[in-house]
């Protein structure tokens, strides 16, 4: 009986620990939004009709999902259809993000607003920013 109270009570508190841990890299990746990328495509990612375009709810976003860690460090130009709507101003990379940053920032934007996009793991970011 004991023993079981001292389990329930350690996995409890694991759970806690990972779901602070969990919230504390989504406020990261929120702060790092905000300040990096929210000039152009907003704070609430809706982006600015016809110039940025939006990364809440992009189908862009949502097909190649796995180039986003890649989009941050190296930018993109070209044509691109957003929703229907084609944008063409090149976007420039930041360079001085690290790849933790750039984890934090990318599950920020796959589970921010109206996105429901899932997590992607470290492993994943590493490959996605090994290809330029
Ligand atoms: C100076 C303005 C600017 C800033 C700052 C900026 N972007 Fe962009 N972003 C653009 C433009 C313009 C495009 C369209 C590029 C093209 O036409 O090829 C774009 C495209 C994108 C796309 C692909 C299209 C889409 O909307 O799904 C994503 C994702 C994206 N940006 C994410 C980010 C993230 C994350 C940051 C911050 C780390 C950021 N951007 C910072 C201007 C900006």
């Amino acid at each position: 009986m004991i023993l079981r109270t001292r389990l329930i009570i350690i996995s409890l508190c694991w759970i806690w620990m990972l779901s602070s841990c969990n919230e504390g890299r989504f406020k990261q990746g929120k702060i790092l939004y905000d300040f990096h990328c929210a000039g152009c495509h907003m704070e609430d990612g809706t982006g600015l009709a016809g110039i940025y375009p939006p990364v809440n709810g992009s189908d862009f976003l949502m097909n190649y999902k796995e180039k986003l860690p890649n989009i941050i460090r190296f930018g993109i130009e070209g044509p691109i259809l957003v929703n229907g709507q084609e944008y063409d101003i090149a976007m420039s990379g930041i360079p001085e993000l690290s790849a933790v940053e750039i984890s934090n920032i990318s599950n920020y934007i796959f589970n921010a607003w109206t996105n429901d996009l899932g997590i992607m793991s470290f492993a994943e970011v590493m490959e996605s920013l090994e290809e330029e």
